[in-house]
């Protein structure tokens, strides 16, 4: 069995809806790297990437880029397995770099109620970065009310629950290419 197969397998299975091909969002990203490495010439910011969803989006645009960068990874919670946010994020792992003096770049998979954004800038902004940015692949607008602006948006989408490219049901499904809307739970 190959990916074509999961594909057609999931395709077919009448659960999930195609949203976002693996075209469409590799061209969204090319987009988004150049639009970043033009705001960030001549600086070298740092990628922080929030575990686990958004590991291909944050792989996949830095590859992008035209900029030196670094990467480093928080992982936090607020779903567990549930489809609705608990409500209150943890924090499970820390990043290592720091961040005083620097140029930093939030890379998130999906920006629902906000909390998870929320959260993450306070936390940042009292380590004292020179400047902080947000990128979100997929933004909620209808549910969404982070604090601040979200400043590189992939695609906005409707309040669907969606997978693939990162984003799991209940741990699985990170790995499809695509993003689909989940309409069986
Ligand atoms: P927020 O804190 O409510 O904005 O959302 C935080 C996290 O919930 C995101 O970073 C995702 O990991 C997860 N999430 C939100 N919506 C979805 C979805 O539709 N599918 C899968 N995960 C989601
Ligand atoms: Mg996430």
């Amino acid at each position: 069995m190959n990916y074509q197969s999961k594909k057609e397998e999931i395709e077919k299975s009448g659960k999930y809806r195609l949203l976002l091909s693996e075209e469409k969002i590799r061209k969204r990203i090319k987009e988004l790297a150049a639009e970043i490495s033009d705001d960030y010439r001549g600086r070298r910011p740092v990628f922080i990437g929030v575990l686990n969803g958004s590991f291909l989006f944050i792989a996949d645009l830095v590859r992008e880029l035209s900029i030196d960068c670094e990467v480093d990874f928080f992982k936090i919670s607020s779903y567990g397995d549930a489809m609705v946010s608990s409500g209150k994020v943890k924090l499970k792992k820390d990043i290592d770099c720091h961040l005083e003096g620097k140029d930093v770049i939030v890379v998130e998979d999906i920006v629902d109620s906000g909390l998870s954004v929320c959260y993450l800038d306070e936390k940042i902004k009292a380590m004292q970065p020179n400047s902080l940015r947000f990128a979100s692949l997929l933004i909620k607008w209808a549910n969404a009310k982070p604090n601040r602006k979200i400043d590189y948006v992939g695609f906005s989408i409707p309040k669907e629950f969606v997978v693939g490219y990162g984003l799991d049901r209940e741990q699985i499904l990170r790995n499809l290419k695509s993003i689909y809307i989940m309409d069986e739970c």
